[in-house]
């Protein structure tokens, strides 16, 4: 029989990566969405299944995360053997707005499926989604032994969940693991984060469809990796024999002004020309600077991120490019260098000749 997992949030970013990468090993996949008015299942339309279908291993149930009654009638019909606790209100920014939304869907949340677990009295291993805005202002680099500092009410509220986990996994010996994850990004990213905000402007800039990028603070530092890369890894901490919580990160920093500088230079713009500074996308308290140490994943989970930074800022423009029907630079420059074999001797002109060879006049 199939391994049966259920997964909160798998209409997310990495709810619908994880998704894949369990269809991929042959697990039953039950996902957690929200009822909406309009579709909200774009990130895993290309994996959906026709629940008509008895043999369908992709299988969606209508659940929130505020309501206790349809988490425990989950639990307890699916009786899944490993759950993945994604689903939250994930926007720090937004959490300075929403401070008790944010407390009840992302701590509490977290609570209310735990205790589901406990009174099913199912076996299940359970991956808690922690993050690294748990550390806030503690010195870089963090790992598992570093005290949190949260700056943010999505930070207060993701400490307590990461808490209420541990407690959980001590009190009743349940099989529960915090994975504390630093940034992670991905063509799938939500376009209010940083990251993809930049990037989806970048492309709309060459579309002609945007003037200017306004934005908020552009000295703090993260440390950016691949989304798909880190849920491989939450994986690998539910096959562990003993419980355990992990920090996963790239170990490399980079400011919002070094990201915005690879996004733009990529294209051959400079990005002093096109952003502008908007206070309403300042933090009341922001968290300056995220280093993972990640000693203790390389070495338990044999894990270790591929995808560095400047690659990362690759494959979200190209994606990008690409939804607005542009040549992406990658496959542009490959076309370019494939008719001149000196190309590399242009330097940046290379990238204003994809965009020329688009029809792209740029003002
Ligand atoms: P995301 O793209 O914002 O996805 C969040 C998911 O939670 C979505 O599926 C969303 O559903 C769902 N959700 C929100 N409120 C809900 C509610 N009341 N009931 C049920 N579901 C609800 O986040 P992500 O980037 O994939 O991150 C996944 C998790 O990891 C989150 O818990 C986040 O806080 C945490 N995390 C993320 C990062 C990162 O860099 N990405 C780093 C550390 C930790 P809708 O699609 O309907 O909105
Ligand atoms: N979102 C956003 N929008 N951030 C901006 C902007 C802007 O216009 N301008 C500057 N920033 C700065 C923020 O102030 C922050 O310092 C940095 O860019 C990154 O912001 P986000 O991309 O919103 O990510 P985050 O680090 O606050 O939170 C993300 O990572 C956490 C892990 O550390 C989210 O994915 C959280 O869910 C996650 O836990």
């Amino acid at each position: 029989m199939a391994k049966r997992a259920l997964i909160t949030g798998i209409t997310g970013q990495d709810g619908s990566y994880l998704a894949e990468f369990l269809l991929s090993r042959g697990y039953q996949v039950h996902g957690i969405i929200r009822r909406a008015s309009t579709f909200n299942t774009r990130r895993i339309d290309h994996i959906y299944q026709d629940p008509h279908n008895p043999e369908a291993s992709l299988v969606l149930h209508y659940g929130d995360l505020s309501s206790s009654e349809q988490l425990t009638n989950l639990i307890y019909n699916i009786q899944p053997e490993e759950i993945y606790h994604l689903g939250a209100q994930s926007h720090v920014r937004v959490s300075f707005e929403m401070p008790e939304y944010t407390g009840n869907i992302t701590a509490l949340g977290t609570t209310r499926l735990l205790e589901a677990i406990r009174r099913s009295g199912i076996k299940t291993h359970f991956y808690q989604a922690s993050s690294s805005e748990m550390f806030g202002n503690a010195p870089a680099p963090q790992n598992e032994n570093t005290p949190f500092q949260p700056r943010s009410p999505y930070g207060a509220a993701k400490v307590y969940a990461y808490w209420i986990t541990v407690n959980y996994r001590e009190a009743y010996r349940l099989f529960c693991c915090n994975g504390v994850l630093f940034n992670h990004e991905s063509p799938r990213r939500g376009e209010t984060f940083v990251t993809r905000k930049i990037t989806r402007a970048v492309a709309h800039i060459l579309a002609g469809k945007q003037k200017k990028l306004f934005l908020g603070n552009l000295e703090s530092k993260r440390d950016w990796g691949y989304a798909p890369e880190y849920v491989e890894a939450m994986w690998r901490m539910l096959q562990q024999e003993r419980p355990d919580d992990y920090v996963l990160g790239t170990g490399e920093p980079h400011s919002v002004k070094e990201f915005l500088a690879a996004a733009f230079g990529y294209v051959g713009l400079d990005w002093k020309e096109w952003v502008e500074m908007d206070p309403k996308y300042l933090r009341p308290t922001e968290v300056d600077l995220l280093i993972a140490d990640t000693a203790k994943a390389r070495q338990k989970l044999s894990w270790e991120p591929k995808i560095r930074f400047e690659e990362l800022v690759r494959i979200m423009i190209d994606a990008d490019m690409e939804a607005e029907g542009l040549v992406p630079v990658g496959e542009g420059v490959a076309i370019l260098r494939s008719r001149f074999p000196d190309w590399h001797q242009w330097g940046n002109a290379v990238t204003l000749a994809v965009q020329s060879a688009q029809g792209q006049a740029l003002e």
